[in-house]
Parts: structure tokens; sequence; C-alpha cells
């Protein structure tokens, strides 16, 4: 594993997606993000404390491309993994992949694909306490726990646990991984608005589908959706 170490960048994601060599298990680390980027163009807030980082997973040519729609959700499930090893609490998984813990965003992922590689960006809450321009949406480790976490350890872990769990996908544990997702499915029975290209729809949350979809119940219909930005419904 090569560790590119950063005190300021702009992003780690950014950074590993230019870089021309890149090579599996590269793991860019920063202290600070300049320009955090979430999904959908969002942007990331980095402040010091969190785990800012981002890795590369080559892509595997004996893996169908359609096995790689579910990688995000392996991704969360993996991070969840980890995070119970470091701490012992309720975390939710937000399909498509964020998590939570207590109706508040604690961790991030942006997955990207860059020629042969997947480039895996994760944004977690450890020790940052400033949080207050999204004090209301987001949750730290140690706002929580009152402890102070080793971010390297912290990142360390995750990264060499998800390329585990990613072994244990390809030799076809997808099932017990969707298992455990379902069980901490936080959308599940919740009325959610979801945003797709060109339309919002609004319906009750069901289980996460073996293909990775989200099965949403809107009127009298069944519909699974593969991508959109999800919301608690304020209706
Ligand atoms: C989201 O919730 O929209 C995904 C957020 C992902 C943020 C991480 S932080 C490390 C990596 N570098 C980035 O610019 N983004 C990801």
């Amino acid at each position: 594993m090569r560790i590119y170490r950063f005190d300021e960048i702009e992003s780690t994601s950014k950074f590993l997606r230019e870089k021309d060599d890149i090579m599996e298990r590269d793991l860019a680390i920063a202290k600070v993000q300049t320009l955090g980027r979430g999904r959908r163009g969002n942007r990331w807030v980095s402040t010091e404390g969190a785990a800012l980082f981002s890795f590369v997973l080559k892509h595997d040519v004996e893996i169908q491309e359609d096995e790689y729609m579910k990688l995000p959700l392996l991704v969360g499930y993996s991070l969840l993994y980890s995070l119970k090893k470091i701490e012992e609490l309720d975390y939710k998984f937000k399909w498509t992949n964020d998590l939570y813990l207590e109706d508040k965003k604690i961790s991030g992922i942006l997955v990207e694909k860059i020629r042969d590689n997947y480039v895996i960006g994760i944004g977690l809450n450890v020790n940052n306490l400033n949080l207050e321009e999204v004090k209301n949406i987001a949750i730290s480790l140690r706002e929580k726990t009152g402890k102070v976490y080793s971010l390297e350890e912290v990142i360390v872990t995750i990264v060499k646990d998800f390329y585990s769990n990613f072994q244990d996908f390809k030799n076809g544990k997808w099932k017990e991984i969707l298992e455990e997702i379902n069980r901490v499915n936080y959308l599940y029975g919740k009325r959610i608005d979801i945003v797709t290209f060109d339309k919002e729809e609004s319906g009750i949350a069901g289980d996460i589908l073996e293909d990775g979809t989200l099965e949403v119940f809107v009127g009298s219909e069944i519909k699974k959706y593969n991508i959109g930005s999800v919301h608690i419904s304020k209706k």
C-alpha cells in the first residue's frame, strides 16, 4: 500500500484521479481538503479532525460490469463493519451510500470510475467537533463518545477491511452482505422523496434488493431505483 499524506489538498479523490501511475491500494489521506467533493457535485465540508481519504480499486475483468453497480453499497457495508470494530454504536446505512448515527450523517462515500480503476473517497466525521454549519445534520464519533481517535489507525483499518470484504464479495458473499445492509436500512418504512434525472417522486422505502436497487412503494406501484438523491419527506 502506497500512502500519500497531505496537510492540505483540494481533494484526495481528485489527487488520485489525476495521478497517471495509480496502482491498486494507493491511498491518499488529507488533514484538510479545500475542495472536498460529494456526490452530484455537492461540496463536502472537510475540516481538520475528520478522516478524509481516497483509495484505489482496480477493475477486475473476472467480475461482470453489472456487479460493480453494487460497489457503493459494498463500500458502505465495509465501512459499517470497520466502524463497529472501532466503536460499537447503532449505525444505519442510508441507501445508496451514507452512514448515519442518531439520524445524523457520520460518513459520506464517493465512488468514481477512472479508466480501469475505481477511486473510492470517504469522508468520516471522527474527531471533528466544529460542525457548526452542519450541526443539525452531521455527527462525529467524538461528539458521541467524547474520545479522540488516531485518524491514521481508523483509516488503515477501514481500507484493509475493504479489500478483505471485497474478496468475500468476489467469493460470493453478496447475499450475507445484503442481509446485513437491510438489517440497518435507515430508509426502510420511511416516506421519502427521491429525485432522479428528470423527476421527483414520493413513496415509502422498502428493502434494498439483490441488484442493489431500492424498492419504493409509490401509490399502488412498486418501483425500483438504481440511482437518485433521497430525502426523508417533509410532506
Ligand atoms: C457524499 O456524501 O456526497 C460523499 C462525500 C465524500 C467525501 C470524501 S472526503 C475524501 C474524498 N475526497 C473528496 O473530495 N471527496 C471524498
